[in-house]
């Protein structure tokens, strides 16, 4: 696979905000193709950094482009919601930055099922586990059409409003 390039969003931002040029330890928790997390290396030279992201291929370029700085980066294969234990009871002295949402890398490749643009499986995982098109084979009506079982996956939803309300 080609190196992945691209410019994260408000990267000047980011860095203003988190100023990492104080050290300290800082946790991207969606680290996708490491541009914060590059940029915040950057700017603080005595920063280190914990990148999360559940998406094995997004872990595998970020750690490509982190490369240069060494043991200042430690990556972990996890959710954000298990930050903790990722951490590992190192305390965050520095920052921490969550991105969320999908990466270019998922968003351009035709076999993630997250493209508009490009046709491919209906697969939509971020790492490992079911993807959509297992939720939506198993709600097949048999008549093969895509539109129609989704249509019938989508009826079963259960709005926010009605888990909040069900809530203990
Ligand atoms: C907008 S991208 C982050 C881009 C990143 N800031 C950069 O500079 O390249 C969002 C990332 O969050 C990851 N992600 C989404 N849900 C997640 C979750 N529950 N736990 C960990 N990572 C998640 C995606 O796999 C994706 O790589």
């Amino acid at each position: 696979m080609p190196p992945f390039r691209h410019l994260p969003v408000m990267a000047e931002e980011v860095v203003t905000l988190l100023a990492p040029e104080r050290g300290g330890l800082f946790v991207d928790c969606t680290i996708g193709l490491g541009g914060h997390a590059e940029a915040l290396l950057q700017r603080g030279e005595h920063a280190r950094l914990l990148g999360i992201d559940r998406d094995p291929e997004a872990l595998r370029v970020a750690s490509e482009r982190l490369r240069p700085f060494g043991g200042r980066v430690r990556l972990a294969l996890a959710r954000f919601s298990e930050v903790a234990a990722a951490l590992g009871g190192d305390e965050v002295d520095g920052g921490i930055l969550a991105d969320l949402g999908v990466s270019s890398l998922q968003l351009d490749s035709a076999t993630r099922g997250f493209s508009l643009q490009r046709e491919g499986p209906l697969d939509m995982r971020m790492g490992g586990g079911e993807g959509a098109s297992d939720s939506v084979d198993g709600e097949r009506d048999g008549d093969g059409s895509d539109e129609r079982d989704i249509e019938s996956v989508r009826g079963q939803s259960i709005s926010a409003f009605d888990l909040v309300n069900e809530a203990p």
